[in-house]
């Protein structure tokens, strides 16, 4: 079998669906379980081709449930882990928090840019990935490589911007470079991406992906003012790196997207004030459009 399949471990962005200090309407509800709103974990997707060995794309902090609740990547044996490799797309905690989590002796192969590379060098804490058997591959922008045996896929910048923990004073915003990266997948004539993080999407963005069989797209806030609205926060969707659903003249990522022949198209990446968590006009005119809302153990099996 050499189908691509994807198994969503975390739909929502950092911070989780509930938030731990999070009291929004939304995240209440998701402690309610009268209440439609299901429980979600922070971003990462894991990638198979086989079904019996997985990539994961990003070490999300709830990596330990998510390996839990995911029969897939349970031990087949004494010591064991069905994930081969771990790749980063950015270096926000989100995104590596996880890896001090995997860290029992178990042989894996950590992919990322050098940048990310380097950020996870200057944090001590990550030498506890013991390289007797994690071995750390540096891959380039544009180049092919190989998450997993059999399976092409190649990474591009994306526009982004530092991860919020190395932000000294205002970043530049719209950063096209090594520190935020989406994924190309190619397997059996089909071509998928993976994107969990992006400020805009330019022309050469829309020319790359259109035409896609499927696209897992950043889907953080739904306006750019949102957490400001919903006053859990300061900053706009902008600030923070992603590019709202909806903007003035079109210009959010529902109205883009769409112009784009993309077979299926699904929102990952969703920060627990988004209103498309639960039904309501903002989920309807996602789903409208012909959008799919991701959600923890989310399967798609390009066949
Ligand atoms: C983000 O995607 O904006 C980050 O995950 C923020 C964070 O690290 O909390
Ligand atoms: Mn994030
Ligand atoms: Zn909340």
């Amino acid at each position: 079998m050499t189908d691509l399949r994807f198994l969503v471990l975390g739909s929502a962005a950092g911070g989780g669906l509930p938030q731990w200090n999070c009291n929004c309407s939304n995240c209440a509800a998701a402690r309610d379980p009268s209440f439609e709103i299901i429980p979600q974990t922070q971003s990462s997707l894991a990638v198979s081709l086989d079904g019996e060995t997985w990539a994961l794309f990003n070490a999300s902090p709830d990596i330990r449930q998510q390996i839990q609740q995911t029969p897939q990547l349970h031990p087949k044996t004494l010591r064991h882990s069905p994930i081969r490799s771990v790749i980063i797309t950015n270096a926000d905690v989100d995104h590596i928090g996880g890896l001090l989590t995997i860290r029992e002796k178990q042989a894996f192969d950590l992919f990322s840019t050098a940048a990310i590379g380097t950020v996870l060098d200057a944090n001590p804490v990550f030498r506890v990935l013991n390289p007797a058997f994690v071995q750390r591959h540096s891959i380039r922008l544009d180049e092919v490589f190989s998450p997993l045996a059999g399976m092409e896929a190649r990474i591009f910048a994306v526009p982004g911007k530092v991860a919020l923990f190395l932000e000294e004073g205002e970043p530049e915003l719209g950063l096209e470079g090594e520190q935020t990266i989406g994924v190309e997948f190619l397997a059996n004539s089909k071509r998928a991406y993976y994107i969990p993080g992006c400020a805009t999407l330019p022309d050469w963005l829309c020319e790359r992906i259109r035409g896609a069989d499927l696209v897992f797209f950043d889907g953080t806030v739904f306006t750019d003012d949102e957490m400001i609205r919903v006053g859990t926060g300061t900053k706009t969707g902008q600030r923070m790196g992603h590019m709202p659903i909806i903007g003035d003249d079109h210009s959010g990522s529902l109205d883009v997207l769409s112009q784009l022949d993309i077979g299926r198209m699904v929102y990952v990446h969703i920060n627990n004030t988004n209103p498309i968590w639960r039904d309501g006009p903002e989920r309807d005119a996602v789903t409208a459009a012909g959008f799919e809302v991701g959600h923890d153990g989310m399967e798609i099996d390009l066949a």
